[in-house]
């Protein structure tokens, strides 16, 4: 049997992307495919952890967890992860969230009389930076997807969201990142880094689960 350091303890994991309705048919969304985030929720459950997964449309089963809860839109994921993480232990954001949604979807289908369309977008919540901010938070893990400077942008977003630990990958190359069977990160936290070369995102789960149970374990000893 292998050992289980976080039984007893949840996990809360957002996965896959969100979607952001244009009209009822057209949506804002992103390339995401969960593959990330449902290998990490998979990797956290092995290691005794009872996760709940709050994931975006995404084609993949999921593994076998405490929960599933489908979202579609960042509001809907947001309110799915402000009911269920008082008492958690563990919060990791890997889900690519729109920042924006149009401001106001049209409830009948855009018809393409003009020649030009304006789609004016307001901010969604930042469901990470929330949870960080949250009392009595539970150990928070994000995610930093970036084109360029990626250990500048993921260092500045442990900085700016408090966060107990930050995982960047680079998005938007040849290798890794979005839709892809592989992925490369760098994690940072206080005082800390460490790099995981390009492998399947299966294998990269497990690692960086043994390393979010390290630091978590040391933040409990204090
Ligand atoms: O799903 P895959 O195809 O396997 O791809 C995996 C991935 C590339 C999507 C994943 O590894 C990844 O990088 N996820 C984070 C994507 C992202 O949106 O990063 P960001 O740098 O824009 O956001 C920073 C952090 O804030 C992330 O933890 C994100 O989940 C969180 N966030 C962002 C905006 C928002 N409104 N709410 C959030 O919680």
């Amino acid at each position: 049997d292998r050992p289980a350091p976080l039984q007893g303890r949840c996990a809360l994991i957002t996965a896959g992307p969100t979607r952001e309705p244009l009209d009822p048919v057209r949506f804002i969304g992103n390339r995401s495919s969960g593959r990330m985030g449902y290998a990490l929720a998979a990797a956290l459950a092995a290691r005794g952890a009872e996760v709940t997964l709050v994931s975006g449309p995404s084609a993949l089963a999921p593994p076998a967890l405490a929960g599933l809860v489908r979202v579609e839109t960042a509001s809907q994921m947001a309110a799915a992860v402000m009911e269920r993480v008082a008492g958690c232990d563990l919060f990791v954001a890997t889900a690519a969230v729109a920042d924006y949604r149009p401001a106001a979807p049209a409830s009948d289908k855009i018809k393409k009389d003009a020649a030009e369309l304006t789609i004016r977008l307001v901010r969604n919540p930042d469901i990470l930076a929330q949870v960080a901010a949250s009392p009595a938070r539970p150990f928070t893990v994000g995610f930093a997807a970036e084109t360029e400077r990626l250990e500048e942008h993921a260092a500045a977003k442990l900085r700016a969201k408090g966060l107990d630990m930050i995982a960047a990958n680079r998005v938007g190359g040849e290798a890794g990142g979005f839709d892809a069977d592989d992925n490369a990160l760098v994690v940072l936290w206080p005082g800390g880094r460490r790099a995981f070369a390009l492998m399947p995102k299966t294998r990269l789960a497990e690692q960086l689960a043994d390393l979010i149970v390290e630091r978590y374990l040391a933040s409990l000893a204090g």
